[in-house]
C-alpha cells in the first residue's frame, strides 16, 4: 500500500455508514505515523480484526492498534468520556498501550454530558419526526457547540471551580426544560460535576493542542491519516437532511474538524460496500425489504457495531456514490464486503432514477425528491464462489471482475482496494 499512497490520506465512507473503514484506515497506518479523528463521537463504531481479536472502537482512533502511531482526537470530535475511558480501561485490558505517548485529546473538543443523551433519547421517544439517532447525545451537544453559551469544551476540564459553577447552572437549567418538553427526571448537578471534574483529572495528561501537533507533524514530514467517522451521505450539510448525524463527517469537515490546512491532504480514500445499507430512519431508493435484503444482511453481518440494530439493505446505488465521489474529490477507492455478494443469481445496480416521469441522471440529497423517485437499474451474472479465501486480483470470478470494472466506471474513481474478509490479509490491492 506504501507505493499506492504518496503523502496524506483522508479515509471516508462514501454512502450512510459501515462501509468498513476501520479496516482500510488499519490497513493504511501500516505506513503512517499519525492518525486524526475530525469529526462525530461515540454514535462512530469502526471494527478492526487483527489475528483473532476483534476490536470495536467509537472514540479512539484506529492506529492505537499499530505500535508508533500518534492518534489525535481533533476539535472536531464530540467526546463522551465515559464511552472514551471504558474503550480505553478495555483495550489497554487486553494488551493494546494507550497513554499520553500515543493518544492526544484536542482541548476544543466540546464534551457530552448526560442531559444531551437525555434530550436525545427523549426526543427519539416523545418528539414526531424521530431521526432513529444512536441516542449518543451527538445532536444536543453539537447543538450547544452552536448555541456557545451552555457548551463546555475539553479545557473546560482544567479549571475545576469555574467548571462547577457552570454545571450547577446548566444543570439546573437543562431540568427545568427537560421537565417541561419530556417529564423527564432530574440530574443531579453536584454528581455530574463531581464524575467529570474525576474524568477531568483523569484526562489532563492527555488533553493537547492537537491542532499545533498536527501542523508539527506535517512539517516534520511524518505521514497523516485522517479517519472519518459516518459517511459523506449522513453529512449534516450535504448528506440526505434531516436523516443525517450533526457534524461534517464527509471529507470536507476533516479542515475544520482537525484544523488543518488543504494542502495538508494530497489522497482521498473512499470506502464503500459492494451494496448498500443504512440504520436509522430517511430515504433509502434501493433498499430490499424482501428476501434479497435479507440474504445480504445475514451474509454480511449487518447489525449496527454500535446499537446492534438490523441494518436496511439493497442494492449498490452509483447515483448515491457518484455524488460522494463528486463533493469529496475522491482519488482512491476501497471496495468492501464483496464476498457478501456470493451466491446470488443477478446482482443489480442502481444507474439512474426516474421521478414523476423524468429521469434525474445525478443525486439530490433532498428528501422530497429521494422519497419520490423510482431506481433505474442495470442487470449482471452474479456468481456462486465463496471470495472469502481469495487474495489476488486476478483470481476472483470473472464474474465478480466485471462488477468492480462497473461500480469503477459508475463511481467515477479507481477501486484500489478490493476487501473480501474482515482481516488486514483478506484484501486484493490492484496496482
Ligand atoms: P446520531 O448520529 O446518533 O445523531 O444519529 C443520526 C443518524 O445517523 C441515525 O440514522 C444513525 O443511525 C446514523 N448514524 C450515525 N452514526 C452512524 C454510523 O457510524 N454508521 C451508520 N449510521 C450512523
Amino acid at each position: 500500500m506504501a507505493s499506492l499512497l504518496n503523502g496524506n490520506t483522508c479515509v471516508v465512507g462514501l454512502q450512510w455508514g459501515d462501509e468498513g473503514k476501520g479496516k482500510v484506515v488499519d490497513i493504511l497506518t501500516e505506513h503512517a505515523e499519525v492518525v486524526v479523528r475530525y469529526c462525530g463521537g461515540a454514535n462512530a463504531g469502526h471494527t478492526v480484526r487483527i489475528g483473532s481479536e476483534k476490536y470495536a472502537t467509537h472514540l479512539l482512533p484506529v492506529g492505537v492498534f499499530r505500535p508508533g502511531v500518534l492518534n489525535l482526537i481533533g476539535n472536531g470530535v464530540v467526546l463522551d468520556p465515559a464511552v472514551l475511558f471504558r474503550e480505553i480501561d478495555e483495550f489497554v485490558g487486553r494488551g493494546v498501550p494507550i497513554s499520553p505517548v500515543n493518544l492526544r485529546i484536542s482541548y476544543k473538543a466540546h464534551l457530552v454530558m448526560p442531559y444531551h443523551m437525555q434530550e436525545d433519547a427523549a426526543r427519539e421517544i416523545q418528539s414526531a419526526g424521530a431521526i432513529g439517532t444512536t441516542r449518543r447525545g451527538i445532536g444536543p451537544t453539537y447543538a450547544d457547540k452552536m448555541q456557545r453559551a451552555t457548551a463546555l469544551r475539553v479545557a473546560d476540564l482544567q479549571h475545576e471551580e469555574k467548571l462547577k459553577a457552570r454545571i450547577c447552572q446548566i444543570v439546573t437549567e437543562r431540568n427545568k426544560v427537560l421537565k417541561v418538553l419530556y417529564d423527564a427526571p432530574p440530574l443531579d448537578w453536584l454528581e455530574t460535576f463531581e464524575a467529570y471534574r474525576d474524568y477531568g483529572r483523569r484526562m489532563l495528561p492527555f488533553i493537547d493542542d492537537v491542532g499545533h501537533t498536527l501542523i508539527q507533524a506535517w512539517r516534520d514530514g511524518k505521514r497523516i491519516v485522517f479517519e472519518g467517522a459516518h459517511a459523506v451521505l449522513l453529512d449534516v450539510d450535504h448528506g440526505t437532511y434531516p436523516y443525517v448525524t450533526s457534524s461534517n463527517c464527509s471529507a470536507l469537515g476533516l479542515y475544520t474538524g482537525a484544523g488543518a490546512p488543504p494542502q495538508m491532504v494530497q489522497n482521498f480514500f473512499g470506502i464503500m460496500k459492494a451494496y448498500t445499507t443504512r440504520v436509522g430512519g430517511g430515504p433509502f431508493p434501493t433498499e430490499q425489504d424482501n428476501n434479497i435484503g435479507s440474504y445480504i444482511r445475514e451474509r454480511g453481518n449487518e447489525y449496527g457495531t454500535t446499537t446492534r440494530r438490523p441494518r436496511r439493505c439493497g442494492w449498490f446505488d452509483a447515483m448515491a456514490v457518484r455524488y460522494s465521489v463528486d463533493l469529496c474529490g475522491i482519488t482512491h477507492i476501497a471496495l468492501t464486503l464483496l464476498d457478501v455478494l456470493s451466491g446470488l443469481e443477478q446482482i443489480r445496480i442502481c444507474t439512474g432514477y426516474n421521478v414523476r416521469g423524468q429521469r434525474l441522471d445525478y443525486f439530490r440529497a433532498d428528501m422530497d425528491t429521494l422519497a419520490d423517485v423510482e431506481p433505474i437499474y442495470e442487470t449482471l451474472p452474479g456468481w456462486k464462489q465463496d471470495l472469502s479465501q481469495v487474495r489476488r486480483w486476478a483470481d476472483l470470478p470473472s464474474e465478480a471482475k466485471t462488477y468492480v470494472r462497473r461500480l469503477e466506471t459508475l463511481a467515477g474513481a479507481p477501486i484500489k482496494m478490493v476487501s473480501v474478509g474482515a482481516e488486514r490479509n483478506a484484501t486484493l490491492i490492484r496496482d
